[in-house]
């Protein structure tokens, strides 16, 4: 393994710092900009990701992991949006599944799809400035969901992708996500999220991944969204991180949380709860949030351009709390707004890519 992986995997993990998913694909970013009754353009999108990635953030923010279309586009003064980033010191990132597909003799199970040719993709996303990738592999929940055929299927795949990123200097992100949506319960949650984790290091072991110079990004051990009782933050806390002791080597440097469709602020106070809890923590953590980072800021900006200095703002704003709450040190009073207001918890759903 080159020493550069390594080096780019302990930038990504800095102490108080982490990462920014703004890689939804087109069709994602255009479902969340209609409910706000904004028009998707590519001018559109990339406005909105020049905003966020000029908030001023890179105190706390390591890396952005971008899509196709955005890791292709210039800035308003004709930068390319990955040099935007690196000028400020962040590591640009790249997405670089295709996407969650129906798999075949599993009803209502996906495998997420886009290994062939993804060599080459690599080496290109490279040469654009790219220091890292993601895959998302989707498990659904239910009663007797995931099945042994999904959770196979996925790691394998999982596995397949980062030796391909490794072999082209490309550090991995390893993201086997265990969906929120359902009635399930925490303990259902802790089973199946355990189960994934354990194929996923089987298979990453089997295609010779270097742990040292790869990311792991698992969903927090959480309650489905429709579950009628919502555990307790310390319980949340507690679950997750015993999870990951149990499923996770040692030697991978760090773990950066998804969010999930968790409310911003509930993510925050999450990670914050994970990182007070005492006992050993092999791995360093913190977050690699999509939507809890974005949420305000979208809204915030709403397609109007006299907005844009606010939308930075909302930004920077969640990336501070979030930055805290990877350190142990969030603060409800750092918000700008009282928590909780006007909004039931889990309420974010737009991600289906
Ligand atoms: P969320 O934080 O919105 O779950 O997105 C993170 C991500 O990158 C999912 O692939």
């Amino acid at each position: 393994m080159s020493d550069e992986l390594e080096s780019v995997v302990q930038t990504l993990i800095a102490d108080g710092k982490g990462i920014l998913a703004a890689d939804e694909t087109v069709s994602t970013l255009t479902k969340r900009f209609d409910t706000l009754g904004i028009q998707s353009t590519e001018k559109s999108r990339c406005t909105y990701r020049e905003m966020l990635f000029t908030a001023g953030a890179a105190e706390f923010i390591s890396g952005v992991i971008m899509q196709d279309e955005t890791i292709r586009q210039r800035s308003s003064n004709g930068m390319p949006l990955a040099q935007v980033l690196s000028n400020q010191g962040i590591l640009p990132g790249i997405k670089v599944d295709a996407g969650a597909r129906p798999l075949a003799g599993a009803p209502d199970e996906t495998v997420t799809e886009g290994l062939d040719g993804l060599r080459d993709r690599l080496s290109a996303y490279r040469d654009m400035g790219a220091r890292f990738a993601k895959w998302r592999a989707v498990i659904h929940v239910s009663n007797t969901l995931p099945s042994h055929a999904c959770i196979g299927a996925n790691a394998h795949a999982l596995a397949r992708y980062a030796a391909l990123c490794q072999e082209q200097d490309l550090v991995p992100i390893v993201e086997p996500e265990v969906l929120m949506d359902g009635s399930h319960s925490i303990e259902r949650c802790q089973e199946v999220t355990g189960t994934v984790l354990h194929a996923v290091f089987g298979a990453l072991h089997d295609q010779r991944i270097r742990l040292e110079g790869m990311l792991l990004k698992p969903n927090m051990v959480i309650a489905g969204k429709d579950c009628p009782h919502q555990a307790p933050v310390q319980e949340v806390a507690t679950a997750t991180l015993r999870c990951l002791r149990r499923h996770v080597p040692a030697a991978v440097p760090g773990i950066v949380f998804l969010s999930g469709g968790q409310e911003d602020w509930v993510a925050t106070v999450h990670l914050d709860a994970i990182k007070r809890l005492p006992g050993p923590k092999p791995w360093r953590i913190t977050f690699s949030y999509g939507r809890a980072l974005q949420d305000h800021a979208l809204e915030t900006w709403h397609g109007e351009d006299e907005n844009l200095e606010a939308g930075r703002q909302a930004l920077y704003q969640r990336a501070r709390c979030n930055s805290a709450a990877s350190l142990g040190r969030y603060t409800e009073q750092m918000e700008a707004t009282p928590v909780g207001v006007g909004s039931p918890p889990h309420r974010r759903e737009w991600r289906d890519d």
